[in-house]
């Protein structure tokens, strides 16, 4: 799409690495949000259908507690939802110019549809809180309560409020949708093999990893959708507990959710990182890995100790958790994309450079001196620019280091085998300050060159 190229700005190396850290904090944001938005409003649309059907006051209260969990006020969505969004869908768009993917098409779907899915669940909560908002806000009158609910009820069965209990089921199918299309792209962005032309709608949605990153994001959302509500009602909001009764339900309840929550998503992480493609696996991933399952076990623990403690005092130590573990699930698939991108933002980093190179050429400095004169000392021996001699020609074996220079810095220190169809390259005896003299001259000097 062409509009779409003229999005995309020549990205230095240093830019592709800001780029991708600010990509993780804006998927840490989105999810979060969106995640809990969404098992906020799962929750509290089936509490208010288990409300019409008993005329329990409670059930309808905690419909409306669940729906204001999160979607408090109107500009929530668009700071913690909608902006980094769009910002991930950028630098989507920045990073993968280039591979002609069509995940970037499905991102801009996705994104139109976040937007009415907030619309319509919004919608929801106003309609609800118009109805049942007293029964959060109105404590003094307990009393009153149970007569006004179920002349609410009765009223509401006869006219029922279809339009807008509709609406808030479209609103959580598509925020369903809009999460399944983010988690498929950002696990398919950790593949490359994925990556091709026509990939379509179900390989994408299809495929097992996806979808399993796609129900551990789910699971992990109710979890901390669980136990944030107990802390906003227990802890936050002490006035608004207006009886034991209403404090124990939404205690023992939410740590159960929480809890049952917890053990899926912890499984579907493990799961998660098996099925990640070998390609995309770093020790990284593995440390992340370990460090989530211990995580989890611990917020588990203190989960399984909230349930028999009725004060629920340790919930924030175990809401931490979970948003530790939400945000390593995040970080996990950025490292997984992190490799995988490597040789497209590697050449991007090359044109860079180029560009630069056209734009500024830089005058030699003294250290250049130096590595210009240890390059025809030492390095010459062996290399040329495009010429196979003992060594291979820079022209071939320089792209890779666009990206990473201080690559090309060890290597020069200490050399390793690489390339088979040649001899192992002798250690230069040169310092770390040599070594990065020689490298910043020759990409002075070839850069340019290499395509
Ligand atoms: C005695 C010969 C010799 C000298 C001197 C020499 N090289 Fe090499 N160089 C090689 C050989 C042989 C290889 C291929 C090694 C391999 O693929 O395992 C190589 C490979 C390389 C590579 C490619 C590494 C990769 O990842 O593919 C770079 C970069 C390099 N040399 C830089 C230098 C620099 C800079 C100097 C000067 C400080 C230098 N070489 C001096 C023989 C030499």
């Amino acid at each position: 799409m062409e509009f779409i190229d003229k999005l995309v700005l020549p990205q230095s190396a240093d830019r592709i690495v800001l780029l991708k850290n600010l990509l993780i904090l804006g998927q840490v944001i989105f999810f979060i949000f969106s995640g809990t938005l969404l098992a906020s409003a799962i929750l509290s649309r089936s509490f208010l259908r288990k409300g019409q059907k008993s005329g329990n006051g409670i059930f309808y209260r905690l419909s409306v507690d669940f729906i204001d969990l999160i979607a408090t006020n109107k500009l929530l969505p668009i700071g913690l939802g909608i902006v980094p969004m769009l910002g991930i869908v950028m630098i989507y768009i920045q990073l993968m110019h280039g591979t002609g993917t069509k995940l970037i098409e499905y991102m801009l779907f996705a994104s139109g549809l976040y937007v009415l899915a907030i619309f319509f669940i919004y919608v929801y909560r106003s309609d609800l809180l118009k109805k049942f908002g007293f029964l959060s806000t109105d404590y003094e009158d307990v009393d009153n309560h149970d007569d006004k609910v179920s002349q609410l009820t009765i009223d509401n069965k006869a006219k029922s409020s279809f339009i807008a209990e509709a609406i808030g089921f479209l609103g959580v199918i598509s925020l369903v949708v809009t999460i399944r299309i983010f988690s498929a792209c950002i696990f398919i962005s950790g593949d490359p093999a994925s990556w091709s032309t026509d990939l379509s709608v179900w390989s994408l949605v299809l495929s097992p990893g996806s979808l399993i990153l796609f129900l551990n994001l789910i699971t992990i959302s109710f979890a901390l959708a669980g136990i944030s509500t107990i802390i906003k009602l227990v802890f936050w909001d002490r006035n608004h507990i207006i009886d034991m009764n209403y404090f124990t339900y939404i205690g023992n309840f939410n740590t159960t959710i929480s809890l049952i929550f917890s053990y899926i998503s912890t499984f579907l992480f493990f799961l998660n990182t098996v099925l990640t493609p070998a390609a995309s696996q770093s020790t990284i991933s593995y440390i992340i890995l370990a460090s989530t399952l211990c995580i989890s076990l611990i917020y588990i623990l203190l989960l399984q100790y909230n349930k028999e403690d009725y004060s629920f005092k340790l919930s924030p130590y175990a809401f931490y958790g979970i948003l530790i573990v939400f945000f390593l699930v995040v970080f996990k698939e950025n490292d997984a994309f992190g490799l995988a991108s490597r040789k497209n933002t590697g050449e991007m980093a090359a044109s860079y450079l180029q560009l630069e190179e056209t734009l500024h050429p830089a005058p030699l400095g003294e250290m250049g001196e130096k590595g210009k004169e240890i390059y025809n000392m030492k390095c010459q021996a062996c290399h040329r620019f495009d010429q196979k001699l003992v060594g291979p020609p820079h022209k071939e074996v320089m792209k890779k280091y666009f990206s990473d220079k201080q690559a090309m810095i060890d290597f020069v220190l200490k050399p390793r085998k690489v390339d088979p169809a040649y001899p192992d390259m002798p250690a230069q005896g040169l310092t770390p300050k040599e070594a990065k003299a020689v490298v910043e001259f020759m990409f002075k000097e070839f850069g340019s060159k290499i395509q």
